[in-house]
């Protein structure tokens, strides 16, 4: 079955073919199922990106796409979610897509549903799909990955973004730099080399910035917004000590003037929004992988 619940789990060969099908769909090639296919969303955290991109991925595929709303579905009456899963494949369904807050909320249910789990992100565990939206981007810039030094800067503990470029980074042959308030390093995660913002600044290809995520913990700095942009953040002065040809990536969204000046956010070496366009051909080709081959092997859809 075609989950994708980490990149950790396909090898190098099948990231890099998601990359080529994603750049395909970038271009206007086209695909379908044979027959109309349906879809659903099961998103029990907020999201803005993640969740339009998946839609307008599906839309483009020509997929029907059943409308759900964790608020209002029966979830609030107990149901688990392995049963709500059994529902919509008891209906049709033939891929869901999920973000959840629990940390591989997957690992049961990739053993025991019938139909591919796309994984929206996973608590602080894993956010596949804005990985690899981020190596389309910096692939787009760089044309290889190897030799490259990449810095993810902020708080990497609480990152599902962190943990899974880092991992995937470092297999494709970049050198991953962290930048972190002490408190926020992630002593589980050994992709990466802990180095002050400067440094990391200075050396790095790509400045890969993170929210700080407020709502997975309530530890609090005792610095003011200020502060923390002053000490962590990258600030017009930083920018100025980057690369000639360095870019600035962000999953977003963003908290203008603390993990990054305002002005930065649409800079010319600011690829924040060139990311946000390229997850939904990253999306389309994470959907085809799904829908096309079903539990028998059989595969499934075709260009036109
Ligand atoms: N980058 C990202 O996952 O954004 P959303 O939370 O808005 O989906």
């Amino acid at each position: 079955m075609n989950h994708l619940l980490t990149l950790a789990e396909l090898s190098l060969e099948e990231v890099l073919t998601l990359l080529d099908e994603a750049e395909q769909f970038s271009r206007g090639t086209h695909w379908r199922m044979p027959e109309p296919a349906f879809v659903a969303n099961l998103f029990f955290e907020p999201s803005t990106r993640t969740k339009c991109s998946f839609e307008v991925a599906e839309r483009r595929l020509g997929l029907h796409v059943i409308p759900f709303d964790a608020d209002m579905s029966s979830v609030q009456k107990g149901e688990t979610l392995y049963d709500t899963i059994r529902t919509l494949e008891s209906i049709g369904v033939q891929t869901v897509v999920i973000r959840h807050p629990e940390d591989r909320y997957f690992e049961e249910l990739r053993h025991s549903v019938h139909i591919p789990i796309i994984n929206a992100g996973d608590g602080c565990g894993h956010h596949p799909t804005q990985s690899l939206l981020d190596l389309m981007t910096i692939r787009q810039e760089f044309g290889t990955f190897r030799g490259l030094t990449v810095a993810i800067v902020g708080d990497i503990r609480h990152s599902r973004v962190a943990r899974s470029n880092a991992e995937v980074l470092t297999r494709l042959g970049a050198t991953v730099l962290f930048s972190s308030p002490e408190q926020w390093k992630d002593d589980t995660n050994s992709y990466g080399t802990y180095v002050d913002l400067d440094t990391a600044v200075r050396e790095a290809d790509v400045v890969m910035l993170l929210r700080i995520q407020h709502e997975r913990h309530g530890e609090k700095m005792g610095l003011t917004k200020e502060q923390y942009h002053e000490q962590y953040g990258l600030t017009i002065a930083r920018e100025q000590m980057m690369k000639p040809k360095s870019i600035i990536l962000h999953p977003a969204p963003v908290n203008r003037d603390v993990e990054i000046a305002s002005s930065l956010v649409e800079c010319e070496r600011s690829r924040i929004f060139k990311q946000m366009e390229n997850g939904v051909y990253v999306r389309m080709a994470v959907l085809k992988r799904a829908l096309q081959s079903d539990e028998r092997g059989m595969h499934n859809g075709y260009y036109f």
